[in-house]
């Protein structure tokens, strides 16, 4: 590991490949570890000691004591939902206090944002995006129409400007005719979310950040969603709307792009995607069913079913082009163990013509598979990858001879011990 850099820790499918658990499994060898976009739509899980974690806006480093963790300028935060979140913390034994930074310059989720997603939503009818109803998108939208209020917003004269924003939201419900909420209760305990984080640094994490790098610290920052979840590069509009590709671990943390070390890309051994969009290699029958259920594919923040299908080579190769992936990390292998049959999408095919190249609108392609044996082995006990069955090793050997990409780790279970290098 070279000191002085930024690794960056990436979904790079449609999110919750399992992020949280890999940074947790990577933070003893980090100094920083920061989240640069996204906001409480994520839900990273984290088990250990038989005790289950879900985080949301917090960095999975927070379970090790001695690292600073950093909420960034490119994330969004709910003041409601981070309370909720620090104090469940709190209340297990984890002091937040000196070890998470806040960036002044992050945007706040206000109650009636979250309104505007239902409102939004309700208003597009069919071709509904599916949100997690966190507010993302209209919390995006007004940091990019200038109209936004951040964490830095708090510190001075701070009613009047959430006063102000608030009746600009409601007149723009009103002439959306959504007139059937109200945030009454929900703005009170908003608001004392509000006073909660006064009492976190709230700081330029920007200037911290580089400063731990120019001091020859190491920086992990945690992605949270997925590549083809990023507002330019994933299935437009079925995405969230911020950066959740490299670039946006640059604008969502303040460093150059010369300070990228390693990039580690993750996916699962078989695809998923919650909400609506493309996805090419959905299946709709019971080998889907199967995947949700051995899988748990069921979302973490929402409880909503998890779509389920085969790994997509067409994906993940065009994910490690925009992201400049250095090393890939494969989570939940042991889901497939009970499979004669493993597929891999190699190419996407419509109107008789073949692409192995991401296609701008991915609605309507069908996959074209190939098919490898399945392993038909418990991977779940396993320490080392001399251990593995040698059907996983072909598959394995595949994916990296397609992508040109090595498969440096192997996730074989939930729990932090569950995860075998390769290399
Ligand atoms: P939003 O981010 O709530 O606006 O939702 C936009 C789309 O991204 C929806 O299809 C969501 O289901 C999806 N999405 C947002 N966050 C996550 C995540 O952490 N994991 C998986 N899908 C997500």
């Amino acid at each position: 590991m070279v000191k002085g850099k930024v690794d960056a820790l990436l979904g790079i499918v449609f999110g919750d490949e399992g992020k949280g658990k890999v940074v947790d499994v990577f933070t003893p060898k980090y100094d920083v570890v920061a989240r640069f976009a996204g906001g409480p739509n994520a839900g990273h899980t984290i088990i250990f000691e038989d005790k289950k974690f879900v985080l949301r806006s917090i960095p999975s480093g927070i379970f090790d004591k001695g690292k600073l963790n950093i909420i960034g300028n490119g994330c969004v935060i709910a003041p409601d939902l981070f309370m909720d979140e620090a104090r469940e913390l709190e209340a297990s034994g984890y002091d937040l206090k000196n070890r998470l930074h806040i960036s002044k310059r992050a945007h706040l989720i206000l109650p009636t944002h979250r309104v505007l997603d239902r409102a939004y939503e309700a208003a597009k009818g069919k071709n509904k995006v599916g949100t997690t109803g966190k507010g993302i998108g209209p919390t995006y939208s007004e940091k990019a129409s200038r109209t936004g209020l951040r964490v830095g917003d708090i510190l001075e004269n701070f009613q009047q400007k959430y006063q102000a924003l608030k009746s600009r939201h409601e007149q723009i419900l009103s002439e959306l005719h959504y007139t059937d909420y109200n945030i009454t209760e929900e703005e009170q305990k908003w608001m004392e979310g509000v006073e909660y984080m006064r009492q976190f640094s709230l700081t330029d994490t920007e200037t911290e950040i580089n400063q731990a790098l120019r001091q020859g610290k190491n920086v992990l920052a945690e992605g949270a969603q997925g590549t083809m979840l990023d507002i330019d590069h994933g299935t437009y509009p079925f995405v969230s709307s911020s950066s959740t590709t490299c670039g946006g671990v640059c604008t969502g943390l303040g460093v150059a792009p010369n300070t990228i070390g390693q990039v580690f890309g993750i996916f699962k051994a078989y695809s998923t995607r919650v909400g609506s969009g493309p996805f090419p290699v959905e299946l709709f029958d019971e080998t889907g069913d199967k995947i949700r259920q051995i899988g748990h594919e069921y979302g973490a923040v929402t409880g909503r079913n998890r779509r389920c299908g085969w790994l997509d080579l067409v994906a993940l190769k065009y994910a490690i082009m925009v992201n400049g992936v250095t090393q890939l990390i494969m989570m939940k292998s042991d889901v497939l163990d009970g499979f004669d049959t493993i597929r891999a999408c190699i190419a996407y095919e419509k109107d008789g013509q073949q692409t192995t190249d991401m296609p701008y609108d991915t609605e309507g392609w069908a996959p074209v598979y190939r098919d490898f044996p399945g392993w038909k082995q418990d991977l779940t006990s396993l320490t080392s990858a001399y251990q593995f069955p040698k059907e996983l090793k072909d598959y394995i050997r595949f994916i990296e001879e397609e992508t040109e990409t090595p498969v440096t780790i192997v996730s074989v279970g939930p729990d932090r011990a569950q995860t075998i290098y390769r290399y």
